[in-house]
């Protein structure tokens, strides 16, 4: 297939000032957020808490693109209509998630591979058929004293760069999502060291599987302090590091950076990209791609607090739901501040 189709979606994804948002929370870990604010644990409850957020007026503003999940991408509002006709109206384009989850990695105890290669190829296809037209792989990383070691980074690399080719076979845009985890109390440099450490191995292995960098995504973690270090970094500084880090090891030719937000609160997920886009004098300038979001829990929990499962409070947690949105596509812009926030 022609490659100019999945550089045109990558630069409507990343391009326009815009961010993505995820909902592609598998059923078992929407049912956990479920379960701690009393919501019930059923699929319609995740149908309707789903339909709230993708009829948000004006998500469209700020939102260029949705991460679904399989039975999200299959569902239907209320009156019939469905998801995807919802977001195609919005001007929103619909990817999906499409690696089945990270278990155990044999031989190397507490350390994870994500799954999901077998039978990939059909399951994209339908997608794309369905009309997605950009997909989603998560790997994580966890940090601790042993950890990570070569044979988890490589083997996760591995299995991104099969699925980001398998993706453009199929004329999908595929967001590579190499996570290193904030959990523990590791040091912002710790961070940053298995952050660029993974990130090469990720280049190397889309380079091997000849993947087309113009139509890819990178989705990564900002570099951090681990969230029980004492220590922990201004803004500034984790938009500095964070900024260093990628310009050391991703190629000028991807198109677009959109960070995860990893259970950083939202406040300081704005505040930290819009860090990046500051302009400063340690700050470099200009970036070689653009640096945007593809945040979930940043975007979603004050919204998915103010429902609780009571549509009475819809139209509150969508007001909600906006905001972090906006505060977000300012942020982008290096336009964010306190002052946006709801008193
Ligand atoms: O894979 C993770 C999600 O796409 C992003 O979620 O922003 O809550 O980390 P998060």
């Amino acid at each position: 297939m022609s490659s100019q189709p999945l550089i045109d979606i990558a630069r409507s994804l990343v391009g326009t000032g815009k961010g993505l948002l995820a909902i592609d929370e598998s059923n078992a870990t929407c049912d956990k957020r479920f379960a701690k604010l009393g919501i019930p644990q059923t699929m319609e409850a995740r149908r309707r808490y789903r339909e709230l957020i993708i009829t948000t007026a004006g998500l469209g503003q700020d939102i260029s693109g949705i991460i679904l999940y399989d039975e999200t991408i299959r569902q239907q509002k209320n009156d019939g209509v469905s998801f995807l006709d919802v977001l195609s109206s919005a001007g929103i384009i619909a990817g999906i998630k499409v690696d089945t989850g990270a278990k155990e990695l044999a031989g190397f105890p507490g350390e994870k591979i994500t799954e999901g290669l077998d039978g990939l190829r059909d399951r994209l296809r339908e997608y794309f058929n369905m009309g997605a037209r950009f997909a989603k792989w998560r790997a994580v990383v966890a940090i601790d004293d042993r950890r990570p070691s070569r044979g988890c980074i490589e083997a996760n690399a591995h299995a991104l760069a099969r699925y980001a080719a398998l993706c453009q076979e199929a004329g999908l845009v595929p967001v590579v999502e190499p996570e290193v985890l904030m959990d523990g109390d590791h040091t912002l440099e710790r961070c940053r060291e298995v952050t660029a450490e993974c990130l090469r191995a990720v280049f190397d292995q889309l380079h091997g599987q000849r993947v087309l960098l113009e139509g890819m995504i990178l989705k990564p973690n900002m570099v951090l302090a681990g969230l029980t270090c004492p220590q922990q970094e201004s803004s500034t500084e984790v938009a500095l590091a964070t900024v260093k880090c990628l310009l050391e090891v991703v190629p000028a030719a991807v198109p677009g950076i959109a960070f995860l937000s990893g259970g950083q609160s939202g406040k300081l997920a704005s505040a930290r990209l819009n860090a990046m886009h500051t302009r400063s004098e340690s700050m470099p300038s200009p970036l070689p791609w653009a640096l945007t979001f593809s945040f979930g829990r940043a975007i979603q929990q004050p919204a998915l607090g103010i429902w609780s499962g009571e549509e009475m409070h819809r139209g509150a947690a969508q007001a909600a739901l906006l905001h972090r949105a906006q505060c977000n596509r300012a942020a982008r812009r290096g336009e964010y501040g306190v002052a946006m926030e709801l008193p």
